[in-house]
């Protein structure tokens, strides 16, 4: 069995589209201090391209919630494996997360942030998945909006794999 990758976005897409929701994320926060919380593992790589395109103020910390075991589908379960370091009281909170799938982990997760009695709090996706939603979460900033295939890349993996391919991708299984 081995896996075929096929190009839904390629790195000069990704690229630019990053720099396109940077300069949106700029305008909107006009020149505050916005506080990133990556949704690790698969959210690190576009918060670091995207943290890198923002020229207001900006903190990071780092959250780990899981709701997926090792294959392509949805336990339903999720739990947090790794919380914040900081508090976010007053802050203008700006959640980076790799895909909105079922919307499970981000309504879970939001639910958590928003408790924290942060100033402001917004979602910015790299990819968001709208056929698969289950969970009702509100997207501020999205890159792409793909169709319901099993992607990989860019942060997304697929068991663990292929988290740094620098381009968004299809998994195609050959059996
Ligand atoms: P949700 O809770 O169903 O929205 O799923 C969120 C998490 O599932 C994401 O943060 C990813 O880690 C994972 N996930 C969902 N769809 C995909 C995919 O197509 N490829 C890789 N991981 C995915
Ligand atoms: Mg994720």
């Amino acid at each position: 069995m081995s896996d075929h990758i096929r190009i839904l976005h390629s790195e000069e897409e990704v690229d630019n589209r990053i720099r396109e929701i940077a300069a949106m994320i700029d305008k909107d926060y006009a020149g505050k201090p916005i506080h990133m919380i990556c949704v690790l593992k698969g959210g690190a790589f576009f918060m670091c391209e995207l943290a890198k395109r923002i020229t207001c103020p900006v903190s990071l910390d780092f959250m780990s919630v899981s709701s997926y075991g090792n294959g392509k589908s949805s336990s339903g379960v999720v739990r947090i494996v790794k919380d914040l370091d900081e508090p976010l009281e007053g802050k203008n909170v700006l959640v980076v997360e790799d895909i909105v799938d079922s919307g499970r982990t981000l309504s879970y997760l939001l639910e958590i942030v928003k408790d924290r009695h942060p100033a402001s709090v917004r979602l910015c996706t790299l990819l968001d998945k709208p056929e698969r939603r289950v969970k009702d979460v509100k997207v501020d900033y999205c890159c792409f909006e793909i169709p319901d295939e099993f992607v990989v890349g860019y942060g997304l993996d697929y068991a663990q794999k292929y988290r740094n391919l620098p381009y968004i991708g299809v998994v195609e299984t050959d059996e």
